[in-house]
């Protein structure tokens, strides 16, 4: 079928041709309609040049479902315009809430009755949805969010999260699939938040959101240090709550009556970050990364130095280099400030034509090898055993069709289909535009050849 789909660049809105007169709004998600988009990547060019890198996607969905914590407008700037980013707005209209974007200018108002559901069609689609769920009952008090489920990169348990709020002093009731919380008054306390693996990102996130609003004060203890959780912070901060020690793995928050309206521009994103580092050193080219923050991603580059990389960095830029084949490097993915899980694919991705052999352990999600099999086909040595993976280096990668499973594997085989001999074309790359922001663009104004292939 042949749909005939255009985006109002003022707006960021998708409209869809439904007759000669008549355009359908699809609103801000219309980038659904494209996803059985594929690339189709010539490999075997070095990227150069200079590529700036975008919003964090991962502090960009919170902060824009903390605007629920007020009646007043908020202003998120520098907003990438990702899928996922279209599915938060999607559910915080579906709730009653004032969306107007233009380019990377997200105005949120919350002002009106809310509705207090995220209904399973929309939280299936993104996990991160989940993160209405302690706004929610700050404002409100009451929540009713679908359980997320599983997804390609293995189970996801939401425990620590339910723990967070429960201690706030919310009822919560596990039914049809949904999460039924109801809190008429939060009270802050005292909660510790590590799990089995360690600290969880969104537990953290949603219990602080929560607590912003609860009387009294929570500490939040063996909380995650990501940057996100900092930046989420600093957010709520603007908004006027007392959040202290947000980016360590104890966080204060002092309850406050009411928050206001804010203006904010997130954190760079240091995935995309470490993406566009990899696609440097993987073609043996030299790219300059500006608007990013090499202190978020202290992990990732020693082990990229560990590679032969050259890695220069000042405060907001990054630059990488590499003039022969990657050494072989192990790692290990860890909570921050460690190797970031969500790099751990596109680094495999590195190692594969690596001069000899490395092992790949995954900490934190261990069923997370799913591009393993994919990099196979494309003439890598990859073996999985467990949480472990040792890949063997080879001397050069082959295109081939490939299938994107998750939306860091995906970024990988489009890194490794950057130096396979040939074409390799990645079917459902619908994976890639949820977190990255036409990621073939950015490499192909750095010497890429990759096409995307409308359906
Ligand atoms: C966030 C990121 C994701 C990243 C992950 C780990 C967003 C939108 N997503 O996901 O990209 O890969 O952090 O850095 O920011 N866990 C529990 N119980 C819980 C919650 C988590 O056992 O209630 C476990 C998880 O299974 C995992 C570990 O804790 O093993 C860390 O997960 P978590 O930090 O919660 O990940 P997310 O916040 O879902």
């Amino acid at each position: 079928m042949l749909l005939l789909l255009r985006k109002d660049y003022r707006t960021a809105r998708f409209l869809v041709k439904q007759s000669e007169a008549r355009w359908l709004d699809l609103g801000h998600c219309g980038q659904r309609i494209v996803a059985m988009d594929r690339f189709v990547v010539s490999g075997g060019t070095r990227l150069q040049g200079d590529v700036a890198v975008a919003s964090s996607k991962n502090a960009v969905l919170p902060i824009l479902a903390a605007c629920l914590l007020t009646d007043q407008e908020c202003v998120v700037s520098g907003v990438p315009l990702l899928e996922d980013v279209a599915t938060m707005l999607r559910l915080l209209e579906s709730m009653g809430v004032e969306v107007t974007r233009r380019g990377g200018t997200v105005r949120v108002r919350a002002s009106a009755r809310l509705e207090t559901e995220a209904p399973y069609d929309i939280v299936r689609k993104m996990r991160a949805s989940y993160y209405v769920l302690g706004p929610l009952l700050g404002r409100m008090g009451a929540a009713r969010v679908s359980l997320p489920g599983g997804c390609a990169i293995g189970t996801r348990p939401v425990d620590l999260t339910l723990r967070g709020i429960e201690a706030l002093g919310t009822r919560v009731r596990l039914e049809h699939g949904y999460v039924d919380a109801a809190a008429p008054s939060l009270r802050g306390a005292r909660v510790l938040l590590e799990g089995a693996r360690g600290p969880s990102v969104g537990a953290t996130i949603n219990t602080m959101m929560a607590a912003a609003l609860a009387q009294g004060e929570t500490v939040i203890a063996g909380a995650a240090c990501e940057p996100e959780v900092a930046d989420v912070a600093g957010f709520l901060n603007r908004m006027g709550a007392t959040v202290d020690g947000a980016g360590t793995a104890e966080v204060l928050i002092k309850g406050v009556g009411r928050l206001g309206g804010a203006e904010y521009h997130p954190i760079p994103d240091r995935i995309e970050t470490g993406t566009l580092a990899v696609a440097a050193a993987i073609t043996k080219g030299r790219v300059r990364l500006t608007n990013c923050r090499p202190d978020h991603l202290e992990g990732f580059v020693d082990r990229l130095r560990e590679t032969g990389a050259e890695v220069e960095t000042t405060r907001t830029t990054m630059t990488v280099s590499a003039k022969s084949r990657a050494r072989p490097a192990d790692i290990s993915t860890a909570p921050y400030p460690g190797f970031p899980t969500d790099l751990q694919a596109q680094f495999m991705a590195l190692v594969c034509t690596a001069e000899g052999a490395s092992t790949v352990t995954e900490n934190i999600f261990p069923s997370r090898f799913m591009h393993a099999m994919e990099l196979d086909r494309m003439g890598a040595k990859v073996e999985v055993n467990g949480n472990v993976a040792v890949v063997r280096g080879v001397d050069r990668l082959s295109g081939a069709q490939v299938m994107a499973s998750d939306l860091r594997a995906s970024a990988a085989l489009v890194l490794a289909a950057l130096v396979a001999e040939g074409k390799t074309e990645i079917l459902r790359i619908y994976h890639l535009d949820r977190g990255y922001e036409r990621l073939e663009q950015k490499l192909n104004a750095l010497g890429a050849k990759i096409e995307r292939v409308p359906h």
